[in-house]
């Protein structure tokens, strides 16, 4: 969850590092710090708040942080302490000449923690990591050598960890290793660097190592070594960052979430491409290693994934479940991985993620895959860990997504989602070939059609006028679109901070419905297709009869909703089956009109991180 650089090397170390850490920035923060070695001393800044605050105190130390050599920065999502200034990183042992910044959560901290005071270690936090810093400090007083010293604290930590060291007696060095949390060494001219997400580099070099758990990187301005936890040299693969600097530009756009809601047309051309070749021809999945005969053995489909790619999953089980016949769970990852894991090679596990770095359904996929399941992972980081572990993988090719809401990273996964069950269904069989046929015809289509909603942003700006004022907020929808009241849900909890609940429309009379009255405004997804519509329409209309204040989403031509909704949001006609797609998009831009008119911090709603590496 915390954002890392290290830089060795000729440039400002403060201006690599302060971009670097802007760039992370996006994944939401409450503090941030940095160490330099300048003039052969080790100096630490940190500020509470956001990167500015860090950012201006740098400038009114300028002109003391000259002559420097090697730097690490950091930014915090608070889990050990409260986001403050001293509990922000870099940590440092007693005499301050070690000094580190770490990602993850070390496990035995306090035990640890115990031990080194009995040793002399005097603490001045409650971090986790500041017990790894007098850990290695304190193997460092004995072996007198960094690389070594951080393999044996490595030795002695449990939980997940990506750490970035540096020594003052090692002025041309910085070292690394990860465990369960994400850092990549990236290579320059004359220079080096260390970050736990690409973002933060890709503006100097595009030259990437991925490591390993448990591996480690020396980094001088010329060199990298990169060895095993014994000191043993590993030989590694130099890969090519996949992404162009420009991804990170707002472009015109007041925020990046309305940037990344706006991309989405040419996401899904994207997707597409090259995999949808034409409506009459099979579905090409290069990167699904399911051999013909695997799929049509298969006895289930499990799907794991968390947050707004749970909701894509959930929407994946009833096309999945429709289109091949297999049966399909969705389960949240935090939940799958505390439960026995009952799944065998006849099962297929899918793991959905953005960033492919959430840890929860890394834990999950590893375990699937421990008990023989083929794993198949739908990210938009085909340079992530799920992405490299995976043993089939479909790349959703949604460029970086900077917002911490994810927009168009969900329809990404809904189109990976309808290719994978159609390639499914072609290969069983499982599927009336023509209905096929007019799907795809259709999901050529949806780019236009998102293009539409996005050219009548005036009525989704009306009604978020009028109801950005509501404390609460109940969206209602059934079967497909049942996720998606879901996602536009939570895309208003999460940078609004509205209190809003999706349910299925069925159960509002099992209980919510006691909570409607005019302070509750209610939104009804309705896109026709199955009898669901009519069902739904009478849910709104029991809604309605307890003056909740009513609207709907849809693509119907209905003059009876107007005697039900006050306000109704168009959208236009879609297959049932692809509705999720063009009615989430309406969904996003309520959420994000809403949480513009109350002045909230929309690409970095508070409490919330952009990818979320602890448990
Ligand atoms: C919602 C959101 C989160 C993520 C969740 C999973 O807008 O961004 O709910 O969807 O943390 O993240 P990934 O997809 O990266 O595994």
């Amino acid at each position: 969850m915390c954002g890392i650089v290290g830089y060795v090397g000729p440039k400002s170390v403060i201006d690599i590092l302060t971009n670097g850490l802007s760039k992370l920035e996006y994944r939401g923060y409450d503090s941030a710090g940095v160490a330099v070695n300048s003039n052969g001393k080790i100096k630490i800044y940190k500020a509470e708040g956001k990167l500015q605050n860090l950012k201006d105190l740098l400038e009114t130390h300028r002109s003391e942080i000259t002559n420097t050599t090697a730097g690490i920065g950091h930014i915090r999502w608070a889990t050990h302490g409260a986001p403050t200034t001293i509990n922000a990183h870099p940590h440092s042992c007693n005499c301050g000449k070690l000094v580190l910044v770490h990602n993850g959560i070390v496990e035995n901290y306090k035990e640890l923690r115990e031990e080194l005071k009995g040793c002399g270690c005097i603490f001045k936090t409650e971090t986790d990591t500041e017990v790894v810093a007098h850990l290695i400090a304190h193997e460092y007083g004995k072996l007198n050598d960094l690389p070594k010293a951080v393999r044996a604290a490595a030795k002695r930590l449990k939980g997940a960890y990506a750490l970035c060291v540096m020594h003052q007696d090692d002025p041309n060095m910085i070292v690394g290793t990860r465990k369960n949390a994400p850092l990549i060494v990236a290579m320059g001219q004359g220079e080096n660097y260390l970050a736990s997400d690409s973002p933060a580099i890709i503006e100097y070099t595009k030259r990437v190592i991925y490591l390993d758990d448990d591996q480690f990187a020396v980094l001088t301005p010329t060199s990298v070594l990169i060895t095993d936890i014994d000191g043993k040299q590993v030989a590694k693969k130099e890969e090519i960052l996949p992404w162009e600097p420009v991804a990170m530009s707002k472009m015109g756009y007041k925020h990046f979430m309305l940037k990344e809601i706006h991309e989405q047309p040419d996401v899904i051309r994207n997707v597409l491409s090259g995999k949808l070749p034409d409506i009459t021809k099979p579905i090409v999945l290069d990167e699904v290693k399911l051999t013909k005969e695997q799929i049509k053995n298969l006895k289930r489909i499990e799907i794991i994934a968390c947050g707004t790619s749970l909701h894509a999953a959930l929407v994946a089980k009833y096309i999945l479940e429709a289109f091949t016949n297999i049966p399909v769970d969705v389960e949240p990852s935090s939940e799958y991985i505390y439960r026995k894991t009952v799944t065998d090679a006849n099962t297929l596990v899918i793991g959905i993620s953005q960033s492919g770095e959430t840890s929860d359904t890394i834990t999950a996929i590893r375990q699937a895959k421990a008990v023989g399941s083929h794993v198949l992972i739908i990210t938009n980081r085909p340079d992530s860990i799920m992405a490299r572990e995976a043993d089939s993988l479909i790349p959703v090719n949604a460029g970086i997504e900077v917002s911490v809401a994810a927009t168009k990273s969900f329809n990404a996964q809904l189109i990976a989602l309808y290719l994978f069950s159609m390639y499914v269904a072609e290969i069983k069989g499982s599927f009336d070939s023509s209905k096929i046929e007019q799907l795809k015809h259709e999901m050529m289509m949806l780019p236009q059609k998102i293009e539409t909603v996005l050219s009548h942003e005036e009525s989704i700006i009306k009604c978020a006028r009028a109801f950005a004022s509501y404390k609460n907020f109940i969206y209602i929808a059934r079967g497909i679109n049942y996720p998606t009241a879901l996602e536009g849900a939570l895309k208003l909890k999460e940078i609004s901070y509205i209190n809003a609940t999706g349910y299925p429309a069925g159960e509002l009379k099992h209980g919510p419905i006691a909570m409607l009255d005019e302070t509750m405004p209610v939104l009804a997804i309705l896109m026709p297709g199955s009898i669901v519509y009519e069902k739904i329409l009478s849910n709104a209309e029991e809604a309605k009869a307890r003056n909740a204040r009513m609207i709907a989403l849809t693509s119907a031509e209905d003059p009876h909703l107007e005697d039900v909704f006050e306000y109704i949001l168009k959208v236009p006609a879609v297959d049932e089956y692809l509705s999720p797609v063009i009615a989430s998009v309406p969904l996003q831009l309520l959420a994000y009109y809403i949480a513009e008119f109350l002045g909230k911090d929309v690409d970095q709603p508070r409490n919330l991180a952009k990818s979320v590496t602890v448990e």
